[in-house]
């Protein structure tokens, strides 16, 4: 068990994972780590440097001689919306990796083993320095699988179509709610389905439906968890 308190989120595209565990590390005081960010630069990387997204070596090779950091976003001029603050090699990519082009590399970068081994370590080794609210798709039975905390964060296909689709609105993107339903089923099937740690619930996860609660009372009810857990 770790020094730290560690909270381990894991869910399918859209549920809500970002937004809810941003607010819960605000809330508690702990660093909000988005792992999906992580596999969004493989992505971004591999884009600009035209390999395939199957090219294992290649993918895994950018990534390792680039200098990535996460932090907070920074008020005033990161404070546009975004959960958390992405620099590659000196560069602001926090909406760069946010586009569907990107979404779409990632759940494909995301199969590559070596990719996953090397990111898995990079995401073990933050949580070893402070307390953490560590979302995305393995957290719960690869990277921590001795947190304080495991939570399966879901919600129905329409509820997250919905809300993706309102972020795609707010960003000037003009997609079709049909276009993000595919987008979101054809990412649902490529996490779920993909040899290498595909997305799971473990049997001692929370599991936790967002269709019908405002943000707020998710994160709430997950606040006060933690305060029972810790007392
Ligand atoms: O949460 P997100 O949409 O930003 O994640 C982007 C992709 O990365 C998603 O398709 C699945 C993958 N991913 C993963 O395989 N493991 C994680 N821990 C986080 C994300």
């Amino acid at each position: 068990m770790s020094d730290f308190f560690q909270i381990a989120i894991d869910g399918p595209v859209a549920a809500g994972k970002g937004t809810v565990s941003r607010l819960l590390a605000q809330k508690l005081g702990f660093l909000y780590v988005d792992t999906g960010a992580m596999y969004r630069v493989a992505a971004l990387l591999a884009i600009r440097n035209g390999v395939d997204f199957s090219e294992e070596d290649k993918v895994v090779a950018l990534l390792e001689k680039s200098k990535l950091e996460m932090r907070n976003p920074l008020p005033p001029k990161e404070t546009d919306g975004r959960l958390t603050t992405v620099i590659l090699d000196g560069e602001d990519v926090s909406w760069a990796i946010r586009t569907q082009k990107c979404s779409e590399g990632s759940s494909k970068v995301a199969v590559l083993k070596k990719l996953r081994k090397v990111l898995v370590k990079k995401q073990q080794e933050i949580a070893t320095k402070q307390n953490v609210v560590m979302e995305g798709r393995d957290i719960t039975f690869r990277v921590l699988p001795d947190a304080n905390l495991k939570i399966f964060l879901t919600a129905s296909i329409e509820a997250r179509v919905a809300r993706r689709h309102t972020q795609y609105l707010i960003k000037g993107t003009n997609t079709s709610i049909e276009e993000v339903t595919k987008e979101i089923k054809e990412r649902d099937l490529r996490d779920s389905n993909r040899t290498n740690d595909p997305l799971q619930v473990v049997p001692e996860a929370w599991l936790v439906d967002t269709s019908k609660l405002e943000i707020d009372e998710v994160v709430d009810l997950i606040a006060k968890r933690v305060d029972e857990l810790r007392d």
